[in-house]
């Protein structure tokens, strides 16, 4: 809920902005930080989810390592002050360049997707000396039951290395002297609503172990990624962290000594921003109004690519109740937040809330148009 207090004072500020509600995020932030605690369960916070710097301090100050995908998210996390110790190294295309300073940083490991991959780690790592600890990303065909461009662990799939592959990958890496296989890792997709399918994951990851102990190949760390999802519906609802933790400790036996690490974004980071923007224009369609908005999908562009579901509230209107199409003002037809939506009466000048847009809105914000990027305001800066 954003306060009656905070609504007057979006007045003072630039549309379109993301507010970042910081007692939600704490309040995430501290039940993660309990039953990841409980569980004995080590956190890497997914940085594509947001990277907007002041989130990184406040995730950063619970003790959690850093999920990245590229060096440039590496090199973020660590001038956050993340300790390279807790840093993973994800993608199936990481490059020469992005490799070599991974390794000079002295991240904890490299997540894996191919043996190629693999080799050009191990030459770039025996040119700098080093030893460097990888675990392979395994595609356990298991589908996720979420949007298809957010979907990971299907035969389809780009990612991971698929299990029949996996006598080659040992055959390589039995030459490599310096490459240290530690882990295994998984991640099946994003926004995973039902627990049915980390179940599936689970049973997948404990055949996998199997293997891998028939080989006598030890495996110190299980890392099963991210993907939990959220209620987009109830924006203020909190992520089912207590239920997804106790299914993965109910569901994966883990060996002696073994570590579980998880990946989560979206459920850190997801409930706690709201993308605010102003009405423009109040527009009659043939079978709809239009409220045009200041917002596009330059800076939330969620709707348009997955057709995602963002609720989205009138903060100053409490009219009669209205249907609307919201859109944005950008020259594509995708450009649409909603359609047919029911708001209270809606006027020029109105402020719109997008909610449970933390996750993967800023990040993917573009300059699409030449427009600016989208501010950022936090609650305890109002
Ligand atoms: N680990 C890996 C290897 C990933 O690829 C991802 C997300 C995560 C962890 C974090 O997943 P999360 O807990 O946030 O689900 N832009 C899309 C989501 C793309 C997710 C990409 N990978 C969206 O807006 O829905």
């Amino acid at each position: 809920m954003i306060s009656k207090t905070t609504i007057s004072k979006f007045r003072d500020l630039e549309t379109p902005f993301y507010y970042y509600d910081l007692s939600v995020l704490n309040s995430t932030l501290k039940t993660l930080k309990k039953e990841s605690g409980n569980s004995g369960f080590k956190i890497h916070y997914a940085l594509k989810a947001n990277a907007n710097p002041r989130i990184l301090k406040i995730i950063l100050s619970q003790g959690f390592g850093a999920d990245c995908v590229s060096w440039n998210e590496i090199a973020a996390a660590i001038k956050a002050g993340f300790d390279p110790s807790k840093i993973v190294f994800a993608g199936v295309g990481k490059s020469d360049i992005e490799i070599k300073n991974a390794i000079k940083a002295g991240i904890f490991c490299f997540n894996c997707e191919s043996i190629p991959e693999i080799e050009v780690i191990e030459q770039l790592a025996s040119k700098q000396k080093k030893t460097v600890q990888i675990a392979l990303r395994i595609n356990p065909l298991v589908d996720a039951h979420t949007h298809k461009y957010i979907t990971t662990g299907i035969e389809e799939s780009k990612f991971g290395i698929h299990t029949w592959e996996l006598d080659n990958v040992l055959r390589a890496l039995s030459t490599m002297k310096h490459i240290e296989l530690i882990g295994i890792h998984f991640h099946i997709g994003s926004q995973i609503t039902k627990m049915s399918v980390f179940q599936s994951l689970c049973a997948h990851i404990n055949e996998l172990q199997d293997w891998f102990t028939n080989r006598s190949v030890d495996i110190k760390v299980v890392n099963v990624g991210g993907g939990l999802g959220i209620d987009y519906e109830n924006p203020d609802k909190a992520p089912m962290f207590t239920e997804y933790f106790n299914l993965l400790h109910d569901f994966i036996d883990l060996k002696h000594g073994q570590e579980l690490h998880l990946e989560p974004g979206r459920s850190i980071i997801g409930q706690c921003g709201s993308l605010i923007s102003k009405v423009l224009y109040i527009k009659n369609g043939c079978n709809t109004m239009f409220a045009i908005i200041d917002a596009g999908m330059t800076d939330l562009i969620r709707p348009a690519l997955y057709q995602a579901h963002h609720k989205i509230e009138n903060l100053t209107s409490k009219g009669s109740i209205y249907r609307y199409d919201v859109v944005g003002p950008i020259c594509e037809s995708s450009d649409t937040f909603a359609k047919f939506i029911e708001l209270p009466e809606t006027h020029r000048g109105d402020f719109i809330a997008i909610r449970s847009a933390g996750a993967y809105g800023e990040a993917m914000a573009s300059r699409y148009n030449l427009r600016d990027l989208p501010g950022s305001v936090f609650s305890d800066e109002m």
